[in-house]
């Protein structure tokens, strides 16, 4: 077989499509639409991988799709690659790789350093905004989340041959400066602050933003009340009136729903109930009891800081200077520990000069109008408009994300920008791209990353204890503590007696709870919420990082008992020979690897990765299950097994790092 020795590891379903694209070519104008349907098989009975095309193009042409589907096959030319396709049921293809193309591949992917993944043919630039936290202000875990799948895709794009800037776009200039400028000048306590600089400021802003929060919630529970008593009227008429007629069933529905939220259900308080409860909070502590009094005016007072401190103020530019390097010194901390870095810290703060030059802009092509004293964009088919000046003359979130847009086209000559944002900013993103596009940023791709809630398991958006990035580090402690535990307990389990010292692990237990909290964050759909659990996270068998990372020690322990050095394997080229099913199995999901890098670009879903690491992780249990490797029957055997289990733990350890999560050689 003399294609052996030159065999180039590829993109499998890639190249079945191109295979398929060029036999659709005498069927159809557009073929790549139906290429697209080859996929993986879903049953590993009916072959590795099916195309449904052969039904739609018949349909289409009012021919028999049996007849079709053979006539497509006579097409193709792929008998390099596959068994003679069958034709099978309606009209679908069913393709079973050739199994010495199948042995030709995987022993290639072993050869090559990349696994098989083949540099994108156009590399695009991307710029990958994410984490983007708002500085000196309570962190919540969703910057978390946005940290980790936005680590994960600049990882991905970058082995696809992407060139991939990351820039951490913090919120550095927003209103929380007032509110922590004033603190300082009314509230500190200067020896907490020289002590723990971003501790003290960050209770500052607690302190003041509840101050300026409880003249709200003063005003608004009045209304709320009055809002409940006429809900609780309308009720029973709406019930009649649904009795009657049915369509009416949905408003009574709405009522309901409305009442649920103000007064609340078994479980969950209403919105009234913790406005009391907010106006509760101040009033029985006296330090706070104490400050409304003596601070009627606290919220516009904190407006006047923000005002000041954006027009130049020299005391408050002064502050500002000396705030800002240590709240970002305390993100680092997280990130470096995270393992996360960033090309890129641009925060808000650096697009201000280009401001009033935006909006003026905007205004000289009648893109933005003056409305009710304020400028804004208006966005066919959306009634809010897209605010970039409000009427007290101060420029808005909206106008500095024009702006990093255009630096980021100009400067940094991205052909697409991700947004890996909380999805409840959905709509700061559609005005915002709309916006652009006026504007006349055409070329580049936008998208809005989005991702959904992380949930406690009360069901309401999961706190740390202090909800800030102290909260968040105590959080990471707490994943490490916990991880060490089950270290302890596998460890003190091993048959041979324990093998790890205390420092080694300290260090294992690191990797596997700073692992196992970016793993369970990316391996859910990104769009859903999901529901924070320390039991889930950790399980050392599931779809967990924990279940891969004690894979892939393993396979390093199998290599140490049977006195098989690494390097020496690899170099020898030992060749990988599949016999049995479950070696080809592996071997086959092995070879998938570029393709399921390819799927989370597609998309920007990291889960289509652990999904991948998952059925990896599982098959090549099976495969021990079913085929001995040091016990092997010959030394051929012994060895091809040896080379496959290696190429496996290769596949998962860079799979996993691609997410940004370590491995141990033994845990
Ligand atoms: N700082 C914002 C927040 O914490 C997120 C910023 C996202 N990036 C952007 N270019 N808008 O909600």
């Amino acid at each position: 077989m003399g294609f052996v020795h030159n065999h180039h590891a590829m993109n499998i379903l890639a190249e079945l499509r191109s295979r398929f694209s060029k036999a659709l070519d005498e069927f159809t104008d557009d073929p790549e639409p139906f290429a697209e349907m080859v996929r993986p098989a879903q049953d590993p009975r009916f072959g590795d991988f099916q195309a449904n095309c052969a039904m739609p193009l018949a349909k289409r042409a009012g021919a028999n799709p049996r007849d079709l589907a053979q006539q497509l096959v006579d097409e193709l030319d792929i008998l390099d690659l596959c068994d003679p396709p069958e034709v099978a049921g309606p009209g679908f293809i069913n393709l079973r790789l050739r199994d010495d193309w199948l042995e030709a591949e995987v022993n290639a992917i072993g050869l090559d350093e990349k696994l098989g993944v083949v540099p994108a043919e156009k590399p695009r630039k991307y710029v990958v905004d994410f984490s983007s936290p708002n500085v000196a202000k309570p962190m919540h875990v969703g910057h978390l989340r946005s940290t980790v799948i936005g680590d994960a895709l600049c990882r991905v794009l970058r082995a696809l041959g992407h060139d991939v800037t990351s820039d951490n776009h913090i919120g550095d200039w927003g209103t929380q400066f007032g509110m922590i400028i004033y603190g300082y000048k009314h509230f500190l306590d200067h020896s907490a602050y020289q002590q723990d600089p971003v501790g003290e400021l960050a209770r500052l802003y607690r302190f003041v933003n509840t101050l300026c929060d409880y003249r709200g919630a003063k005003e608004k529970l009045p209304h709320l009340e009055d809002r409940l008593d006429e809900l609780k009227r309308q009720l029973p008429e709406a019930q009649a009136e649904a009795k009657a007629d049915k369509s009416h069933r949905k408003k009574v529905k709405r009522i309901e729903s409305e009442i649920r939220d103000l007064s609340g259900t078994g479980e969950r308080s209403g919105e009234i109930e913790q406005t009391r409860s907010r106006i509760q909070a101040v009033e029985s502590d006296p330090a706070l009891r104490e400050a409304i009094q003596s601070h009627p005016e606290i919220a516009r007072l904190v407006r006047d800081e923000t005002a000041k401190l954006h027009a130049g103020d020299e005391e408050n530019n002064r502050l500002w200077d000396e705030f800002l390097p240590q709240c970002i010194a305390a993100l680092e901390r997280v990130y470096e520990r995270l393992g996360v870095s960033f090309d890129l810290t641009l925060g808000e703060s650096h697009y201000q000069p280009q401001l009033a030059a935006v909006v003026d802009d905007l205004a000289s092509r009648k893109l933005a109008v003056e409305s009710d004293g304020a400028m804004c964009v208006f966005i066919e088919g959306n009634a809010a408009p897209f605010i970039v000046r409000k009427s007290d003359g101060a420029f808005t979130y909206a106008t500095t994300d024009l702006a990093t847009i255009r630096y980021r086209i100009d400067e940094l000559g991205a052909d697409a920008i991700l947004y890996v944002v909380d999805a409840r900013q959905s709509e700061h993103f559609d005005l915002l791209f709309a916006a652009a596009r006026k504007w006349g940023c055409l070329d580049v791709e936008l998208t809005h990353v989005t991702f959904g809630t992380v949930m406690g398991e009360d069901g309401r958006p999961f706190k740390t204890r202090a909800g800030d990035v102290v909260g968040l580090e105590s959080l990471l402690d707490q994943a490490v503590a916990q991880a060490r535990k089950i270290v302890d307990a596998n460890d003190d389990a091993k048959p041979g007696g324990a093998e790890l010292d205390d420092a080694s692990r300290a260090q294992v237990a690191e990797v596997v709870g700073i692992g196992g909290i970016k793993y369970a964050d990316l391996h859910h759909n990104r769009d859903s919420d999901y529901i924070f659990s320390w039991e889930k996270m950790l399980a050392k068998n599931g779809d967990t990082a924990t279940y891969m990372q004690y894979a892939y020690a393993r396979i390093g322990g199998i290599l140490r008992k049977g006195g098989v050095d690494r390097e020496q394997l690899r170099s020898a080229g030992e060749r990988i020979r599949l016999i049995e099913p479950a070696e080809r199995a592996l071997a086959l999901q092995i070879c998938r690897f570029p393709e399921a890098l390819e799927a989370v670009a597609a998309e920007y879903r990291p889960n289509q990765l652990t999904q991948y690491l998952f059925e990896t992780a599982n098959l090549l249990s099976t495969f021990y299950e079913q085929c001995p490797v040091l016990k092997a029957e010959d030394d051929s055997t012994r060895n091809s097994r040896l080379a496959l289990v290696d190429l496996t733990g290769r596949v998962i350890q860079y799979g996993l790092s691609l997410l940004g999560i370590g491995t141990c050689e033994q845990m």
